[in-house]
């Protein structure tokens, strides 16, 4: 088997001076290249906190994080462009007075490149890519509705051709619809580009329609992970079983209801 594409041996993430907090304690999970793997738990059990040691925009107090082999702590910073993220609320990532147009071409131009037509051919291929139309370019972020904003952040999050891409319940604020089509959009470039995704939920239906792994995290603590629908179906822990007993149409009718509604040509995501 191929070894994964990240791998988070043993990490340990604490926040505080005197009086740490351990937010994250000897966890160890792997994403395997174009895989997604979920991580499910209470609010405040560090899934976050995980992403952002991942990102490097928090330092780990001791572990190992490695992407394709090469320790994250020694990558040059400019290698950090391979582990991009998208957050919840795609209002606090886009700069409110930029057009669509510039914030899409912002990553070119900080890349060094300066040739308009490659930069305008960048962006066109980011849009094709997250099924936008050409005609948002010259459009503000409050022109635009969540759907599409949080296809804006994923674009952005694309330019630079990452392997890793976080989800940092990246649907939590989006209506029904469109968090499936945005889910729909996930797995295409899952399955087209073949981006890694560490998808971070509370929402174990969508959990189960889109992951291929699940790690279960409680209190800093990694309980079980596995196969997504191994573990789902047959949690070897007991706090798993609450989260699934807390989840309504967790059984088969809900998954069948929502592949139902993905199918419906529902433009969720219109302004
Ligand atoms: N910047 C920070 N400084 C101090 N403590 C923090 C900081 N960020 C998070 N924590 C603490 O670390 C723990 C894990 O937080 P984290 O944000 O990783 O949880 P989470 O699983 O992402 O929760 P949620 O589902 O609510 O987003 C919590 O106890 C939290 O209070
Ligand atoms: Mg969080």
């Amino acid at each position: 088997m191929t070894p994964p594409l990240l791998c988070v041996d043993n990490l340990v993430v604490s926040y505080g001076g005197r009086r740490p907090v351990r937010a994250v304690d000897a966890c160890s999970l792997e994403l395997h290249y174009g895989q997604i793997l979920a991580l499910v738990g209470e609010s405040g059990s560090g899934k976050s906190t995980i992403a952002r040691a991942v990102a490097g925009l928090v330092r780990p107090a001791s572990g190992r994080i490695a992407l394709a082999g090469t320790d994250l702590s020694e990558q040059a910073r400019n290698d950090r462009r391979r582990i991009q993220m998208v957050f919840q609320d795609p209002d606090a990532s886009l700069n409110p007075f930029h057009r669509i147009g510039t914030t899409l071409a912002e990553p070119f131009v900080v890349s060094g490149i300066t040739d308009k037509a490659a930069i305008a051919a960048g962006v066109a291929k980011l849009l094709a890519m997250v099924r936008l139309d050409g005609e948002l370019l010259g459009r503000r972020p409050r022109e635009l509705s969540g759907g599409q904003k949080q296809r804006v952040a994923i674009a952005r999050a694309l330019a630079m051709a990452p392997d890793v891409l976080i989800a940092d319940e990246a649907l939590s604020a989006l209506d029904v619809t469109t968090q499936l089509a945005i889910s729909e959009l996930l797995l295409e470039l899952r399955d087209r580009l073949g981006l890694a995704i560490l998808f971070i939920s509370h929402d174990l239906l969508m959990v189960r329609r889109l992951a291929d792994r699940v790690a279960i995290m409680r209190s800093g603590r990694i309980l079980e992970q596995g196969d997504c629908a191994a573990v789902l179906d047959a949690p070897a822990h007991d706090y798993t079983r609450l989260l699934l007993a807390a989840t309504p149409d967790m059984d088969r009718g809900g998954i069948d209801l929502m592949a139902d509604i993905a199918l419906l040509d529902v433009e969720g995501d219109q302004p």
